[in-house]
């Protein structure tokens, strides 16, 4: 690990498998058999948004709920403790709020956020209270609420398949990587573009590449060391045996 303890700045690109160990949480009461039934792939689209919003609205703030709910696991909080000794850069595909919750300080949601909901239109961001996770609703379908500027239904602030991604945290995403001494590669299988070409891009510069999954990922290849390990154990391990060399 001389590679990460050398680095100035350190990397993360994170995936689903980084929130793996958080167990999110499922509500035990008749909101779980509520949702069980829905297939994410069929809900969290622009093609359900437009056929159904108060459906699509109601399971978002259903998966806030569930993710308010579940606690940052010891491998953000170890990506946390790394802040007092480097520079720690983390670019999600995630749309929890997992690292910031753990203290991570500069984190890009790549798509989106679960907690940044949005003015379908005019984009302005939307704070109000039918849209924290305290403000729980038991039904299937609730209406959005409508922004405040231009009335348009306020939607989730993820990213759906087909959309691209925003800007801002793709510019932030790409800064991360130019100035990387050193990428980790986290909980993802890695076949997800464009979010995906930004470790590829590290790699083809030569910047080293270390994979922390317990399985192989399409970015294996391009990793100079694969941790096949769960984050919640490899990343403490990493961070103890930093520690330990300081
Ligand atoms: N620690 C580390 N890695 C883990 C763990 C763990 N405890 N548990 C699972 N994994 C790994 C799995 O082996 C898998 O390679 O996490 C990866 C999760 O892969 P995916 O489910 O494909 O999630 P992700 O890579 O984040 O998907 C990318 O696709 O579904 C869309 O937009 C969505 O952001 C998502 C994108
Ligand atoms: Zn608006």
């Amino acid at each position: 690990m001389d590679v990460v303890r050398r680095a100035e700045v350190i990397t993360v690109f994170t995936g689903a498998g980084m929130s793996a160990e958080s167990g999110v949480a499922t509500f035990r009461d008749v909101e779980t058999g509520l949702w069980e039934r829905f297939d994410p792939t069929q809900i969290a689209t622009p093609q359900a948004w437009a056929s159904d919003p108060g459906l699509v609205w109601a399971w978002y703030q259903w998966r806030a709920r569930v993710v308010h709910a579940a606690a940052p696991n010891p491998g953000h909080n170890a990506l946390a403790h790394l802040e007092r000794t480097h520079s720690v850069l983390i670019a999600t595909q995630n749309v929890d709020d997992l690292h910031e919750r753990a203290g991570s300080s500069t984190v890009s949601h790549l798509h989106g956020s679960l907690f940044a909901p949005r003015c379908s239109n005019c984009g302005r961001p939307y704070h109000g209270v039918d849209a924290q996770p305290e403000h729980a609703v038991h039904e299937l379908r609730v209406e959005p609420p409508a922004c405040p500027t231009c009335l348009s239904p306020i939607r989730p602030g993820v990213v759906w398949f087909g959309e691209g991604l925003p800007d801002d945290a793709w510019r932030s995403a790409e800064s991360a990587f130019t100035f990387a001494d050193v990428v980790l590669v986290v909980g993802t299988s890695g076949g997800v573009y464009p979010a995906a070409a930004l470790p590829e891009r590290a790699a083809a510069r030569g910047i080293p590449v270390i994979e922390f999954n317990p399985e192989p990922s399409a970015l294996s290849a391009m990793a100079s060391h694969s941790i096949r390990t769960p984050a919640g154990i490899s990343l403490p391990a990493l961070v103890d045996a930093l520690d330990s060399a300081a």
